[in-house]
């Protein structure tokens, strides 16, 4: 049976990894992207994955891009948020502007995104909601208490989610990625880098987006329906929680 799959942010970085993967696992899968349209054409041209344009800190565009999904491909059988921004900074530096907009984007979304697919999976008896949170959400993180905040959300929301899905065929997951090489970390600055966090992990590099892509691939599957609540580091050692 061929499963419909959305994902945030699937257009690029580890997003875009994971919408291949759940392609090539069979899935008919829907690639949710911000603004840039550029990358997401690119993106179309290159997989033949169709891409839609939305604001996920938008409750009504959600709700009304995931009707057009639906109405193009078919109820939504696997949803995964992963769309993420950081705006980094000290505590002390950080603005008002700074914490909502990751707070906004990082796990507001969540309730943007799921809830519109929530009752159909509950309806139908089948579902896979899988959350890419963060390391950093697991452990904190100097200059993202933003971030670090809207990733530890994230759990939260997975593990009591998990609970009321469970008797309904719904299994909900975290996936914790450490230090992936995406344009996200290459924002990191080199010095910190090279310095503070490659020192850290025990693998001895960056892991790749097809790493947290196989993760994915593994909860989404119709034989993973007994791994529900869980949080799956993937982060080449750095933290073990
Ligand atoms: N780990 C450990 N130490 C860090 C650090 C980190 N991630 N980031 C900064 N520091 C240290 C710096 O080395 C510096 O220490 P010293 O004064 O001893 O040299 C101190 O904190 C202050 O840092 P800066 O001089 O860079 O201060 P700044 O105000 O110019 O910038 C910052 C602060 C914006 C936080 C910048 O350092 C930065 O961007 N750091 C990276 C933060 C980070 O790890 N972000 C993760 C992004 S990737 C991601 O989020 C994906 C994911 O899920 C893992």
């Amino acid at each position: 049976m061929s499963r419909v799959a959305v994902v945030t942010g699937g257009s690029r970085g580890i997003g875009a990894a994971i919408s291949k993967a759940l392609k090539a696992q069979g899935c008919k899968v829907a690639a949710i992207y911000a603004g840039n349209d550029a990358a997401a054409a690119a993106f179309k041209a290159e997989t033949g994955i169709n891409v839609y344009k939305c604001d996920v800190t938008s409750a009504e565009t959600c709700a009304a891009t995931l009707k057009a999904i639906e109405a193009e491909l078919g109820a939504v059988d696997i949803l995964v948020n992963n769309a993420g921004i950081t705006r980094d900074a000290m505590f002390h530096k950080m603005t008002l502007q700074q914490w909502q907009e990751v707070l906004n984007t990082n796990l507001n979304s969540l309730f943007n995104m799921t809830s519109p697919v929530w009752g159909g999976m509950r309806d139908r008896g089948f579902g896979r909601i899988i959350c890419i949170s963060s390391i950093n959400g697991q452990k904190g993180q100097m200059g993202q208490a933003n971030y670090a905040a809207a990733k530890a959300g994230e759990i939260g929301f997975v593990k009591s989610l998990a609970q009321e899905g469970a008797a309904k065929g719904i299994t909900v997951n975290a996936i914790c990625p450490g230090y992936i090489g995406t344009d996200m970390v290459k924002a990191v600055p080199e010095k910190v880098m090279n310095e503070r966090i490659l020192p850290l992990i025990p693998v001895g590099r960056v892991g790749e987006p097809e790493e947290i892509a196989r993760c994915v691939a593994f909860l989404a599957a119709d034989d993973a329906g007994f791994i529900t609540g869980s949080t799956l580091s993937a982060n080449g050692g750095q933290y073990m929680a």
